[in-house]
């Protein structure tokens, strides 16, 4: 299993060092939660910052876009140094365009969907993007409980896959660690994004270590 800690859970005061730390510790992606107090209860930070940090480390930067427009912002995270571009399904934007407008940057992009939308909002999309990151709380904040009953929209998102032909990442995000990592193994997932598991550990490379192993 890939690990990517959410940097949500960092201490923002010094978070290049807390990239540089997870870096160390062997995650093999950083995951960054870009919210926009719209689309989400919550804000973070924007493109500016993550352009700041990109010089920490040369892992992957997994940008996950909680925001409403994220066709409007696709270019600026480009610029910023993001390796992966997810957006939300139930963005405002138009998915076909902002897809094409992350890959025309050399971008891979991905589809997020919240815990109410179903597997199939993804099926028009799966040929023309990278990767299907699956919301295991609802989006906005670290540290929720991790829903079990997210699992079964995996399969349905594999089998489609299967059926079609593609190849096809799949990630999880939100309340995953020791407790709930072997369930999300179980069910085929490529990459889990941990935030609290991994930031709140008295040792993180043990911490990744363990979650990596399954
Ligand atoms: C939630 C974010 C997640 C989350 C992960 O909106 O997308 O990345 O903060 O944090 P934990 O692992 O603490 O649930
Ligand atoms: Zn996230």
């Amino acid at each position: 299993m890939k690990i990517a800690p959410s940097l949500l859970s960092c201490d923002f005061s010094k978070m290049g060092e807390e990239i540089v730390r997870m870096d160390k510790a062997g995650a093999d992606w950083m995951h960054l939660d870009v919210m926009d107090g719209h689309f989400v209860p919550n804000i973070t930070f924007g493109a500016p910052v993550i352009k700041t940090v990109r010089k920490y480390t040369d892992k992957p930067f997994d940008v996950h876009l909680m925001i409403s427009d994220p066709l409007k912002y696709a270019d600026d995270f480009a610029d910023a140094g993001a390796d992966i571009i997810t957006f939300h399904v139930e963005c405002d934007s138009d998915i076909d365009k902002t897809i094409d407008k992350i890959r025309s940057r050399g971008v891979k992009p991905g589809l997020v969907i919240k815990p109410n939308t179903p597997a199939s909002a993804v099926f028009p999309y799966l040929d023309k993007i990278d990767l299907v990151l699956v919301m295991t709380v609802e989006p906005g904040f670290g540290g929720q409980s991790f829903m079990a009953d997210m699992l079964p929209k995996v399969k349905e998102i594999k089998d489609e896959c299967k059926r079609r032909g593609i190849d096809m990442l799949i990630e999880a995000d939100g309340g995953i660690g020791d407790a709930t990592i072997e369930q999300a193994a179980n069910a085929g997932i490529d990459v889990c994004v941990a935030g609290t598991a991994v930031f709140k550990a008295d040792n993180a490379a043990e911490a990744i270590a363990k979650l990596q192993s399954y």
